[in-house]
């Protein structure tokens, strides 16, 4: 990657969080869909990119792996750009479900899934991408995903089929939407499309990036392609703050603080506006879905730095300004 390096401290706060949690073997691999149960638990990965370019990562930050979940908030990104934010409340809430991923939460009297980020609410915003075609569909937000990522992003087509085959679940959401009037689209397409994004290899270094679009209000800072605006990055962002850990969104809040994305193969997206974008893999979860590692290292990560949204500027520890790529500027607190 043509990125600049980052300070020292943020080099060794990522390695010193992951060699203290390489050892953790809670949680569990997830085992509806077949690929996922297969892979190595061990497997751990983290980067971190900033808007102005800068990028370190460590352990398995180049290892492939689906990105499930994480798709959602590119697919819901895609879905603002096309129809606007009433365009996109029209068909899907913003609210917590308090519920797992794949629940059936449907607003009474509107049919609406409860928000974009479980799996109701992200078959609704994909089928909400403008196209003449389920690939034409698809292929739009395949190429969202990889315009985040400043590379373009492949298809496991492995795990799609697989899924495929085990989307009895999702399938079922999809005709309750339909019967409820909040899905209009072709029951059969719409799933198609949803499980292909959800099948799009990614690493830890592109949520890195990805996340750092986020950051940077729609600008990847890799490319300096404007993905999309930041009326919509901050939308996006908006909704993983209440909703995107799931049932564990109000806990990673307080714990964490900044707006973040889980799925079910392991990996955590999270970023702070004008300041950094985190890409996380460990693939063993928690009872919400949630990656354990990845977690934890952001837990002890926040509490390092300081970042949490809601905490006074003076008192964040990020680097925040860097000067020809190796200095350290630093606001506020002494640990960084
Ligand atoms: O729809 C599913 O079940 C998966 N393709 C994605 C789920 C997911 O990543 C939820 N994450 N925690």
């Amino acid at each position: 990657m043509a990125l600049r390096p980052l300070p020292p401290s943020v080099d060794e706060a990522l390695q010193t969080v992951h060699d203290e949690l390489l050892e953790v073997d809670d949680g569990e691999l997830p085992d509806y869909i077949p690929p996922l149960a297969k892979v190595d638990p061990r497997q751990f990965g983290l980067a971190v990119c900033t808007p102005d370019g800068g990028f370190t990562a460590t352990g398995d930050h180049d290892v492939a792996f689906s990105v499930q979940s994480i798709s959602k908030v590119f697919s819901l990104a895609l879905a603002l750009v096309d129809r606007g934010l009433d365009g996109v409340l029209e068909h899907v809430g913003v609210e917590p479900s308090g519920e797992s991923f794949n629940a059936i939460s449907l607003e009474e009297g509107t049919g609406r899934p409860d928000n974009p980020l479980i799996n109701a609410g992200a078959m609704v915003t994909s089928s909400l991408v403008k196209a003449d075609s389920a690939e034409e569909r698809f292929d739009r937000i395949r190429a969202m995903l990889s315009a985040s990522a400043g590379r373009e992003l492949e298809v496991d087509e492995n795990v799609f089929e697989q899924e495929l085959e085990v989307a009895d679940h999702n399938r079922a959401l999809a005709h309750f939407m339909r019967s409820a009037g909040s899905l209009t689209a072709d029951v059969d397409e719409t799933l198609e499309v949803y499980l292909r994004q959800c099948a799009v290899l990614v690493t830890a270094g592109d949520l890195a990036v990805m996340a750092a679009t986020l950051a940077a209000g729609g600008r990847n800072p890799l490319t300096d392609e404007r993905v999309f605006s930041s009326d919509v990055a901050r939308h996006v962002l908006t909704v993983m703050v209440t909703c995107g850990m799931y049932d564990a969104s109000g806990e990673w809040m307080l714990r964490v603080g900044s707006p973040a994305k889980s799925g079910v193969s392991g990996g955590i997206i999270t970023a702070s506006p004008g300041q950094f974008g985190l890409g996380l893999f460990s693939p063993p979860l928690d009872e919400q879905g949630n990656s354990v590692r990845a977690v934890q290292a952001c837990e002890r990560l926040a509490e390092r730095f300081s970042w949490h949204t809601l905490a006074l500027p003076e008192d964040r520890r990020l680097p925040v300004e860097l000067e020809d790529g190796d200095s350290e500027t630093v606001s506020g607190g002494d640990s960084a």
